[in-house]
């Protein structure tokens, strides 16, 4: 978590670095800090809370200055407060670093250095490592890019860094393990960005490095920029990118936050997924990292799919998926749990790791663990050029373009477009699907954008429930098979933005214990829709009523026996019961964000949360 916006070459760097931080605020948000350097003087500004609040208090202040480092927090050592925010100097005040991740053995190494006198200001792992790499530099006589890269030899942790002395103020270093960081070249090299996404300098330049884990790069004004592996000293030939990602993309385009912005591109997002992939008039589905490999996925006779939160209730999805379609075996993990459990892998399953940013600690640990025991590692992400993305043997993109809000959304339903791609395609060849299912299915996929987009017409009616429930202090969540991850995802979504307490049940568990809530003050939204155990989830919502429960189904277009019953219907159009879960998660996206705008919630930023996290 944490963002890094750094900047250097011949125009003001506040104006860039702030506005990079405001783009890079979706990563953590709890405090904020600039350095600027301006020839022979150096400016630092710190605050507690969002980039904003950093804005007012630099506003009137010098803020000149054409080398500037940026960050905007998430806590891991130390409370949010002024003092804790990054940028830190060390001792000397000559050289300055912002960071992102966790140094693990950092109190190790401050008893070391504070035995030979150093202090220190803050309670956080990143002052320890400027001041770690002040001393290895005085120690060595060295410059300050080998200082840095002696000095991360002897760090447990994970990191991206950026670093500059203020003596030599035509450079910058960066490194990174563990956590991103992209690197932006300007024309001639006269200049260069620094961030951990490329948004922050994406009206400036299209040429981008992105570093790979272990490297270290040294960014000097006027020259190439000099790639090194920080363990054994090798350069690296730089492999210098061209940005698709435009301004539009990561702008708000009229909608009132990102969340609904993304909410409302998911018919485009889910379209973008298959694009290519679904060759509806030639009845196939082509993908290239499937085919590759495809007598690897024909003989699989497991898949083990590792991911965490929203990610993780889509591999639940795609665990009735795979099952259903390719009668393929399939186990969902939690990656913070698979890591750390000595899992049993055989070299006869696929690991297929999902994640919307590619940079989640847990599922990157998961997929290396599962590498080192022989596995092959298939990855579904968002994030192009993310660490899943290049750590994992093959994979396929979901294409849904950046993701702001915290909460995911289009995220999850482009992840569910790509598995139910595999699982079609797997289950036709293994011959459980003929060709005509297939066919079908294939068909019936090609309408669900335009079914997203009819759906997304009830959000008036949405408000209106939204506006009777905004205040009830817990939620139930029930659905069936296909639909019971759904439950998971619109609890999810429920608590993390609108900070209502919400659960997510299989509906027939609730007799095993929830049942117990149920009374006149507890909204039960279920998912009842057509197929798939429906006259069973009838009967859950009878259970429900006779206890008077409030009931808001998620029905078939036209269904009227629930009509009888339930409190509010919210209809979603007619669709094959493996595609249910592509609609029935778009009316609870829109509760949760009008319940949560109603409660005046931050959407986009919940409290205490980031959007990737890059640590354990
Ligand atoms: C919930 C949410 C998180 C993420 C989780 C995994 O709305 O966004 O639960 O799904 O942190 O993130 P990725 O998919 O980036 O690995």
């Amino acid at each position: 978590m944490c963002g890094i916006v750094g900047y250097l070459g011949n125009r003001e760097a506040y104006p860039i670095v702030i506005s990079g931080l405001q783009r890079l605020e979706y990563r953590g948000y709890d405090s904020a800090g600039i350095v600027l350097n301006n020839d022979n003087e150096t400016n630092l500004y710190k605050a507690k809370g969002k980039v904003a609040t950093l804005k007012k208090i630099a506003e009137n202040k010098n803020t000149k200055g054409k080398l500037g480092l940026g960050h905007t927090r998430w806590a891991t050592h130390g409370i949010p407060n002024d003092i804790n925010s990054h940028p830190h100097f060390s001792n000397s005040g000559n050289l300055v670093i912002v960071h992102n991740g966790i140094i693990e053995n950092y109190n190790t190494i401050k008893k070391e250095l504070s035995a030979r006198g150093y202090t220190f200001n803050s309670d956080t792992d990143t002052e320890v490592l400027i001041n770690l790499i002040e001393e290895v530099k005085l120690k060595n006589n060295c410059k300050l890019g080998k200082a840095v890269q002696l000095a991360l030899t002897n760090v447990v942790g994970a990191y991206a860094i950026a670093v500059f002395d203020i003596q030599k103020p035509d450079e910058i270093i960066v490194a990174r393990l563990g956590s991103p960081i992209a690197i932006g070249i300007g024309e001639d090299n006269k200049e260069f960005f620094v961030a951990s996404d490329a948004s922050p300098f994406i009206e400036y330049t299209k040429d981008a490095v992105y570093l790979d884990e272990e490297e270290l790069a040294i960014i000097k004004l006027g020259k190439n920029i000099r790639i090194r592996k920080i363990q054994d000293d090798s350069f690296v030939e730089p492999n210098i990118q061209e940005l698709k990602l435009n301004l539009e993309q990561i702008e708000k385009g009229g909608f009132d936050h990102f969340m609904l912005k993304e909410i409302h591109e998911q018919p485009n997002a889910i379209l973008d997924t298959y694009r290519g992939r679904l060759l509806a008039d030639k009845g196939i589905i082509k993908m290239g990292s499937v085919d590759n490999h495809i007598a690897k996925f024909l003989n699989a006779k497991r898949i083990v799919i590792v991911a965490c939160g929203t990610s993780w209730h889509a591999g639940l999805v795609a665990e009735y998926l795979f099952e259903d379609l390719a009668r393929i075996p399939v186990e969902v993990e939690y990656a913070s749990e698979f890591r750390y459990r000595n899992p049993i892998i055989n070299k006869d399953d696929i690991v297929i790791a999902i994640s919307q940013s590619g940079e989640t600690a847990d599922t990157l640990a998961a997929i290396k663990l599962a590498k080192s025991k022989g596995a092959f590692v298939f990855g579904v992400c968002n994030v192009v050029g993310s660490s899943i993305a290049r750590e994992t043997d093959t994979g396929a993109y979901t294409h849904a373009g950046p993701e702001i809000g915290v909460a995911s959304t289009k995220a999850f339903t482009t992840q569910i477009t790509v598995l139910a791609l595999m699982a079609l395609k797997l289950g036709n060849l293994k011959g459980e699907l003929s060709n005509s299912e297939h066919y079908n299915f294939i068909q019936e996929m090609s309408l669900i954008p335009s079914k997203v987009e009819d759906l997304l017409k009830i959000n008036t009616e949405i408000e209106k429930i939204a506006a009777i429930y905004k205040d009830a202090p817990n939620c139930l969540y029930l659905g069936r098979g296909y639909n019971f991850p759904v439950a998971l995802e619109g609890a999810l979504k429920l608590k993390e933005i609108s900070y209502i307490h919400a659960e997510g049940y299989p509906a027939a568990e609730m007799k095993h214990g929830p049942i117990a809530l149920i009374d006149e003050s507890m909204p039960v939204v279920v998912i009842a829709t057509k197929k798939g155990h429906y006259e069973k989830v009838v009967s859950n919502i009878q259970e429900i009523k006779s206890r008077n429960g409030k009931i808001i189904a998620i029905v078939t277009k036209g269904d009227t026996v629930v009509k009888e019953i339930a409190d509010h219907v919210i209809e979603i159009p007619e669709t094959e019961e493996a595609f249910t879960p592509l609609l029935t998660t778009i009316p609870l996206q829109l509760l949760s964000y009008h319940i949560a705008v109603m409660r005046g919630c931050n959407v986009d930023q919940p409290r205490n949360l980031a959007k990737s996290v890059t640590v354990e």
